[in-house]
């Protein structure tokens, strides 16, 4: 692998994660292309959540994660990542609005002294950009799945990221939304040059959206290259063994 720095945000040399005795991910060498939204793929279990998690700092690992942004990342610091997970650690029937929930992770101001207008500008501002302005005073209890993620999304947005995080996002989102989901993503990476690291396994997806594709099998880089390259009937059942049913939902990527 050679790789420009000017083309990469991020580099991996020889990254090993174990956790709970096992090891994960094993002398995974990859980059992350800059301004351009990647696609991560794999079997469920290949270490696709592992491998987000290491870039956020969140567990330990072996070996290197340079970030070439233009100021130092600390292990543990992810400054400048946004992030939307694969699943929720918090519970979602918060008594809060969409407001207060955004207001929580933007301001240090404590939640009890309400928010404050300015504020509140800039909270209906950013939910604009995720097209969610007109969720602002709705309980968080009552979104929707999509709507749920539109809000995680906007939270994940604020500040704006270098890189951005996404695991699943659009999992148990009805299709319809899916396509406004990622189309939104494409905007965020067309109009800031936002770069993306996205978990799919919605080969469709990937084909549309993706720049670049890093495949993991078994916690190791099984092949990585543009999607029509990635995404070939070959390749795929490589990646995925013979399962008909994912040959059958590529065939209608291209
Ligand atoms: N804390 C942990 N302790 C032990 N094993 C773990 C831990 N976290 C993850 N694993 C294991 O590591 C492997 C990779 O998990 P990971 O969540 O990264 O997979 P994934 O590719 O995201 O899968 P999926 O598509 O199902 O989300 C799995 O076998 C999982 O059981
Ligand atoms: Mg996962």
């Amino acid at each position: 692998m050679k790789v420009e720095q000017s083309e990469a945000l991020v580099t991996i040399s020889d990254l090993n994660v174990t956790l709970g005795g096992k090891q994960i991910l094993q002398h995974l060498h990859t980059w992350i292309p800059r301004g351009r939204i990647t696609a991560l793929i794999g079997l469920n279990g290949s270490g696709k959540t592992t491998l987000l998690r290491a870039i956020l700092g969140e567990i330990p690992y072996q070996g290197r994660i340079q970030f070439h942004c233009g100021h130092a990342h600390r292990p543990g610091h992810p400054e400048r990542i946004g992030y939307v997970p694969q699943r929720l650690l918090f519970d979602t029937n918060l008594p809060l609005t969409v407001c207060e929930l955004l207001a929580l992770g933007m301001s240090w101001r404590p939640i009890f002294l309400g928010v404050s207008k300015g504020l509140r500008r800039k909270i209906v501002d950013l939910l604009r950009r995720v097209q969610a302005d007109h969720l602002a005073d709705s309980p968080v209890a009552g979104l929707s799945g999509g709507e749920l993620q539109r809000v995680l999304l906007a939270l994940a947005l604020e500040p704006l990221p270098e890189l951005l995080l996404l695991d699943e996002p659009a999992a148990g989102i009805d299709f319809r939304y899916q396509g406004e989901f990622y189309g939104l993503i494409t905007r965020l990476n067309e109009e800031h040059g936002l770069t993306i690291l996205l978990v799919s396994h919605d080969l469709s997806v990937v084909s549309s959206s993706a720049h670049h594709v890093l495949c993991l099998r078994n916690g190791q880089i099984l092949c990585e290259g543009p999607p029509r390259e990635i995404l070939s009937g070959e390749r795929i059942a490589e990646i995925f063994g013979e399962d008909k049913a994912v040959y059958a939902h590529s065939a209608h990527a291209s």
